[in-house]
């Protein structure tokens, strides 16, 4: 798998449709792939949702749920779910070369989709225009999409999800060493509110703040037409982690802003020494905005965990430096943290921790600075098999790593200085 696509909740099941190859472990013949789950915890994989054809690739998207039934593709009962994907036609399609949006949707549940005869629903001509992430809002619905190669996030708005009309363009800004991919935008209060603000999130394939591939935010203001980020605001990073891509949201949650990110990077996705299966999605993560002390409105993420999940919580003193070692019941493969908060720094080193072989861009010592704070340092430590998260500050620093030790990392020890 990769990128998460269509997150949204139903009637009580959280539906998570993803990037998948339903032939193989390498990336190809892309289509959604469709688990679903009453928690965010458990979840069951159903057939595959949105197939790829001779002649359309299946890239990302999203699913909105059309309440009014908008669209009027519902059958009278409840309302349709509504797909807005990227159509990525190849060689033998009358469109290859182009990427546009198409629509498919469903009246079960997410069960089954069918593709929208008039496909597709907006094209630009283009050969990097894909990633629609839908929202419905007071004036329409709004998508937001990339110009992968021009390092933008084009809007849009439609009455009926069919017939699209262009807002504005965002970007070229922050960081563009990467594509721009996979952009979702979505407003929260500050500090509980009953201030908001909106987040523009996008991805990067490249340049990312641990090398290979990562995403970036910018928070600001949407005025039906526009997003303007806050004055002097340049973008930051969702995640320092090297594995953390593609991080979208949830649609019909309601108050709560739910993301899960891609557990992985393009530098050696397709490389992972795991010959059965490829990559995973990181925790399902509740976001909110909450003001520095600087005074800057900062997305904090908080996941939704298990109890029977090995996790550690700890907190760091002022000017103290903090090192965790996870390593198996043995001793081996460690994976070493240290929380600075002297040196107002945090480092991940994997290079030591099992398979690091695979690929040169792997065996990374990841360094971030520690954002600005009052007082100690929290941190949150889960470890999920393959895939190590890191919350400090109370998720207001997150980061995200895979890891691929010969035996579970199930030994903690903690020095201080
Ligand atoms: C991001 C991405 C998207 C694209 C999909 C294809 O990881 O490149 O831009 O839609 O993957 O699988």
């Amino acid at each position: 798998m990769n990128d998460p696509n269509g997150l949204v909740f139903v009637d009580g099941v959280y539906h998570l449709f993803f990037q998948t190859n339903p032939e193989g472990v390498e990336w190809g013949n892309m289509s959604w792939g469709h688990a679903t789950s009453p928690d965010l915890l458990t979840w069951t994989e159903h057939d595959v949702a949105l197939r790829f054809s001779e002649q359309e690739a299946v890239f990302s998207g999203s699913v909105v749920v059309d309440h009014g039934n908008t669209s009027g593709l519902g059958d009278g009962d409840a309302p349709p779910l509504v797909a807005l994907y990227t159509s990525h036609y190849e060689v033998g399609s009358p469109r290859a070369g182009t990427q546009a949006q198409s629509l498919a949707w469903s009246t079960d549940g997410g069960m089954t989709w069918r593709r929208y005869p008039g496909n597709p629903v907006l094209c630009r001509q283009s050969a990097d225009f894909r990633d629609p992430k839908v929202f419905g809002h007071p004036t329409g619905w709004v998508m937001v999409a990339v110009e992968a190669n021009h390092r933008q996030v084009v809007l849009y708005r439609s009455d009926d999800l069919l017939a699209w009309e262009h807002l504005s363009t965002f970007g070229p800004l922050g960081s563009t060493e990467g594509v721009w991919e996979c952009p979702d935008l979505f407003e929260l209060p500050v500090d509980g509110g009953p201030q908001t603000a909106w987040v523009l999130v996008v991805s990067l394939g490249a340049g990312g703040p641990a090398g290979g591939s990562g995403t970036q935010y910018f928070v600001g203001d949407f005025d039906d037409r526009t997003f303007t980020p806050l004055p002097g605001d340049t973008g930051r990073w969702l995640d320092v982690g090297p594995d953390h891509y593609a991080a979208v949201s949830f649609d019909n949650t309601g108050d709560r802003r739910i993301m899960i990110g891609w557990a992985s990077n393009w530098a050696y996705a397709r490389r992972t020494p795991t010959p059965t299966w490829r990559s995973s999605m990181s925790l399902a993560r509740e976001v909110s905005l909450r003001r520095s002390p600087g005074g800057r409105p900062v997305l904090h993420q908080d996941p939704v965990l298990p109890d029977d999940l090995l996790q550690h919580r700890l907190a760091v003193p002022a000017g103290v430096r903090s090192t965790l070692t996870l390593t198996t019941d043995e001793g081996r493969d460690p994976l070493v943290l240290t929380v600075d908060a002297g040196a107002d720094r945090i480092t991940l080193d994997r290079s030591r921790c099992g398979d690091v072989t695979f690929s040169p861009d792997f065996p990374t010592v990841v360094e971030a600075p520690l954002p600005d704070r009052d007082g100690a340092v929290d941190v949150l430590v889960v470890v999920d098999a393959s895939v190590v998260e890191v919350y400090a500050l109370d998720g207001a620093l997150t980061l995200t790593a895979q890891v691929f030790p010969s035996a579970p990392l199930t030994t903690l020890g903690v020095d201080a200085a």
